[in-house]
């Protein structure tokens, strides 16, 4: 059914795409989705839409609104059915950040050799996978996101044989590796990029967006989105920094150069990928200019024409076809602005697209950016969680994570105070480890590792921090700005691992690239592995326990006491056992709901659980027998 101006909003709320941007939309304004449920509200046409939403969306948004709609044909299916086994739906995935992980070689950044003598930490841990930001050749303008060539490895990272030895023993340890997929865009430097500018006739001279005039997008690293070269008299486009250049898929030869890159890496045994901002890669023909209305609710301009872009699913499963399917490899998709039926859409078994996505939703609260400064409540995720647990499905598989190197430290979010940091991280872990999905554990984490004490912007590195501070003091003090980046920067998740309590944070012999503070001090990989009360040793705990009772990961969830404000209690079952998992998501101490249910206690926060009462954070996992 084409929509219209004239459509009801419970069509538009029918529809895949419409549901997502409306609930993302009323969340931004601080409503519930229940609204639309409501048969009036439900009933109002379209057009009834910028009175409802008191001038926040103008006339010109339902174009693009009903664009974005109508190129969507497709429905999610609703049809129960048990999940099919998969090991990247069993097991616990970890982040690296090269650069940021171990040095081996003294020069004060990570490097790949680094990484190889840490592989017996991760195994013991119990990792299975691991995914590692990019480490392909780059000017590091964007620290790898970058990529001048696609077959070489970063000098500073080491060499190809470091990486084949590096595989080799992630292997040998019974892990899989997943590599960084950044294809968007590439670095100007790039072979393909200097010759679209100097050669313009030769065939790379139609891989990048070229135009005349630049429309009105603007970047996500501030400013325009278009960068001017004197050779061709034209602009062109960069979404992320002004030396990543967008590609342009519409190119068939754009994208055999993609299918022929994947198969080589495949080929080389890596397991597959995790794709930088895939849902970028189809822009809307023409490149017409970005809403002023959306532009100024999200704060970017453009995006509506590219977040689910008119080609994307075709582009998709083309790379399936071509490059992973061959190979039986696994591919997560990270996908910003992407919703919950969007992500099925990109996910479903049945549709031959995507393992996995990364959605964002759950990681900072309705009417909220990374880069304001407020208490994150877990009761928000909680909601989330809700949703994604009930209404996701089997035929897709949630993927389960805080934090990730774009994004500051989980437990500076929730709640800074010292005294409740260990809590924190072993509630946030149980969480994650227990819900259906699949885990992502960033570097550190496992240590419970929190935002750096940077000082002044000289301490900064992130080129998108940078970019923005130069933007704010345009309008606001130098400390002002300062205090602003401090809230978001994704400089604090790419400090140093905290190995030891030693200088540099035994991290490397040099001085990092980034500062260390004195944190390490007390939070440490060296000390926590040898505690048994340790956040580390409560990861352990919980990813061998997830990996030996099948109920954590294929079991069915029922989430229990949903209304009960701070408390997010669930069961877990399949079907010889059920867990029970309580947690407090709070500080406030809080009476126990009814009676413990009768079952062996095996993992919590506290040497001793109180019948009573819950402590601030606790976190306790129950199992219980069915013949008991
Ligand atoms: C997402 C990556 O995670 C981020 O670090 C990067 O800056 C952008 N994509 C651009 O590649």
């Amino acid at each position: 059914m084409m929509l219209t101006i004239n459509s009801r909003i419970k069509d538009i709320y029918a529809h895949p795409v419409g549901r997502d941007i409306i609930r993302k939309m009323l969340l931004q304004m601080g409503h519930s989705d229940s609204v639309v449920k409501n048969p009036v509200v439900g009933n109002l046409k379209l057009k009834a839409l910028p009175k409802l939403s008191m001038g926040k969306v103008d006339e010109g948004f339902f174009n693009t609104f009903l664009e974005l709609l109508n190129s969507e044909p497709d429905i999610p299916r609703t049809d129960s059915c048990s999940a099919t086994r998969a090991w990247w739906k069993e097991a616990v995935f970890y982040q690296i950040y090269p650069r940021s992980f171990n040095d081996s070689n003294g020069d004060g950044i990570g490097d790949l050799r680094g990484i190889l003598n840490k592989l017996d930490y991760l195994k013991d841990l119990g990792v299975d996978a691991i995914w590692l930001s990019p480490i392909y050749d780059s000017p590091n303008d964007d620290n790898g996101y970058d990529i001048r060539d696609y077959r070489k490895i970063m000098t500073e990272f080491g060499t190809m044989e470091d990486f084949d030895e590096l595989l080799k023993g992630i292997h040998s340890r019974g892990m899989r590796l997943i590599m960084d997929l950044v294809v968007n865009h590439t670095s100007d430097e790039h072979e393909w990029f200097r010759k679209a500018i100097n050669e313009p006739d030769s065939q790379y001279g139609d891989y990048y967006l070229f135009h005349d005039e630049p429309n009105n997008w603007t970047s996500f690293f501030s400013g325009s989105a278009w960068n001017y070269y004197e050779q061709r008299h034209q602009y062109a486009l960069h979404l992320f920094s002004k030396k990543q250049m967008d590609l342009n898929w519409e190119n068939p030869a754009v994208r055999h150069e993609v299918h022929d890159m994947v198969r080589w890496w495949l080929q080389k045994g890596v397991d597959g990928f995790r794709m930088d901002v895939v849902n970028y890669i189809s822009k809307r023909d023409g490149l017409p200019d970005g809403n002023e209305s959306i532009g100024a609710l999200m704060g970017y301009y453009g995006i509506e024409h590219y977040f689910y872009g008119p080609r994307l699913h075709e582009y998709l499963r083309e790379l399936k076809n071509e490059a992973f399917a061959p190979f039986d490899a696994f591919s997560v998709g990270e996908t910003p602005g992407v919703g919950m039926e969007m992500s099925k859409l990109l996910t479903a078994d049945y549709r031959g697209e995507l393992d996995m996505v990364f959605s964002f939703d759950h990681l900072e609260m309705p009417e909220h950016v990374r880069f304001d400064d407020y208490k994150y409540d877990l009761n928000y995720f909680k909601k989330c969680m809700i949703d994604w647990m009930e209404n996701y499905g089997n035929h897709c598989q949630p993927s389960l994570f805080y934090e990730n190197h774009d994004n500051p430290r989980m437990i500076s979010k929730v709640d800074p105070d010292p005294q409740f940091r260990g809590v924190l991280a072993k509630l946030l872990s149980t969480m994650q480890l227990t819900l259906r999905g699949t885990p992502f554990i960033y570097q550190g984490q496992e240590l419970g590792m929190v935002n750096k004490d940077f000082t002044s912007i000289d301490d900064l590195r992130d080129v998108e921090s940078l970019n923005l501070y130069a933007e704010l003091c345009k309008t606001m003090s130098e400390t002002d700005a300062f205090k602003k980046l401090l809230a978001g920067t994704r400089d604090h998740a790419r400090t140093p691992m905290q190995w030891t309590s030693g200088k540099y944070a035994g991290f490397s012999d040099a001085e990092p690239w980034i500062g260390t503070d004195d944190d390490c001090k007390t939070c440490n990989a060296a000390t926590q592995t040898e505690d048994e009360g340790s956040v580390w040793s409560f990861y352990r705990a919980l990813i061998a326990l997830r990996k030996t009772h099948a109920a954590l990961v294929y079991g069915d969830i029922d989430i229990v006491n949903k209304k009960e404000h701070d408390l997010f209690t669930y069961y877990r079952t399949s079907e010889n056992e059920t867990f029970y998992i309580e947690c407090l998501l709070s500080r406030e101490v809080k009476k126990r709901k009814g009676k413990l249910p009768n079952g062996v206690r095996l993992i919590s926060n506290y040497p001793e659980v109180s019948e009573l009462q819950l402590r601030p954070y606790e976190a306790t996992v129950w199992m219980i027998y069915k013949d008991k």
